[in-house]
């Protein structure tokens, strides 16, 4: 099937194109991200595979459609970015990656916690300039610390098992309970307060929706423990980030790992190194030295981009063949 694929990066290009020959579909990379001005590239291509940052808002969804698009191949397991009643009213399909590799982001989420709590980013940065000094660098054992994990779902469950076995204490926290979960770590479902008022360090693994947006809040950070790590591989919305530079200053929140920002569209992704910042926002969060932000690359495993580029193929072929869609989203 004729695809324009939007975003794309050499490392994916790659391997997209050794994936797809079991499929035999006839790709076309577009460096730029798709949105209502660079819609009209895909005239002509029944299906668009649009990245976790690309616009897919009825704007751009018209355009789509205009130009002969059936098929929207989401290679994001995350659906926020879609606009999916003007989908449906347009008769599009959306299709997306549930699943690639839960322990990507899971481990990347443990790799952020461990470099803010040991400081390894700042110890490699000083150790390159001739700087052995140790002062600033202290931090506590994960052993027997209490890890709040919002969001109990594929990814959360391999982060609150790889807590387990640092000694921690789990607390999950998810509309629905895994019982499973529990019994294997030793974690006890419990409340959003609960998690706030006694965790050690908090990481979120649930989706953006209406109801999980600003999760993190002034009212939540007022009720956590001084010094707690928050850590989110989630998205960037689910936390008021104006709020959290609030009690970064004020000391509430220790450090902060963030693989996803509320206004990363349009700044992830890209090099920006030789323009000027203008969002002030995150200008000040790269201030703090006990902040670490990696640009949504939590997913960027060697497995998980395998994982994406077969399942978005066969996603395409299981449409062509007419298949119903096992993992479409409408
Ligand atoms: P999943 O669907 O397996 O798990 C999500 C869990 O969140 C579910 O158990 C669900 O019941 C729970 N949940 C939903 N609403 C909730 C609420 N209001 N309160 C508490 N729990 C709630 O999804 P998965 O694969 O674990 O991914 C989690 C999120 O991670 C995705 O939605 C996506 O936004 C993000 N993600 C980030 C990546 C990155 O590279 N940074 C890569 C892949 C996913």
């Amino acid at each position: 099937m004729r695809t324009a694929i939007f975003d794309t990066h050499d490392f994916e290009q790659k391997v997209f194109a050794k994936e797809n020959l079991s499929f035999g579909h006839e790709l076309t990379f577009f460096p730029m991200g798709l949105r209502q001005e660079t819609a009209s590239l895909a005239a002509g291509f029944p299906c668009v595979c649009p990245f976790v940052n690309d616009d897919l808002s009825k704007a751009t969804l018209e355009k789509l459609k205009a130009g002969g698009t059936v098929l929207i191949a989401l290679r994001s397991a995350g659906f926020n970015h879609v606009d999916l009643n003007a989908a449906k009213d347009l008769g599009l399909s959306v299709v997306r990656v549930p699943e690639y590799s839960p322990f990507a982001v899971a481990e990347h989420a443990v790799a952020m916690l461990l470099t803010l709590n040991r400081k390894t980013h700042r110890a490699y940065n000083r150790v390159r300039e001739g700087n052995f000094s140790l002062s600033g660098l202290v931090g506590f054992d994960l052993h027997g610390k209490t890890v709040g994990v919002i969001g109990t779902g594929k990814i959360g469950k391999v982060f609150a098992t790889i807590m387990q076995g640092f000694g921690c204490r789990i607390l999950l926290n998810d509309i629905t309970e895994d019982k499973d979960l529990a019994l294997k770590t030793g974690g006890k479902y419990t409340t959003l307060n609960d998690i706030f008022s006694t965790a050690d360090i908090i990481s979120l693994h649930l989706p953006l929706k209406k109801e999980t947006h600003h999760l993190i809040d002034e009212s939540a950070f007022d009720k956590m423990k001084k010094g707690v790590i928050l850590i989110n591989t989630g998205r960037g919305a689910l936390i008021d980030t104006k709020a959290l530079i609030k009690n970064l200053k004020n000391g509430r929140v220790g450090a902060a790992g963030l693989d996803v920002y509320e206004e990363e569209s349009g700044v992830f992704f890209q090099d920006h190194s030789g323009q000027i910042m203008t969002d002030d926002v995150l200008a000040r969060l790269m201030t703090f030295s006990n902040v670490l932000i990696t640009g949504h690359q939590a997913f960027l495993t060697n497995e998980a981009l395998e994982n994406i580029a077969a399942t978005t193929l066969e996603n395409i072929s299981a449409f062509q063949r007419g298949e119903a869609l096992r993992n479409s989203v409408l």
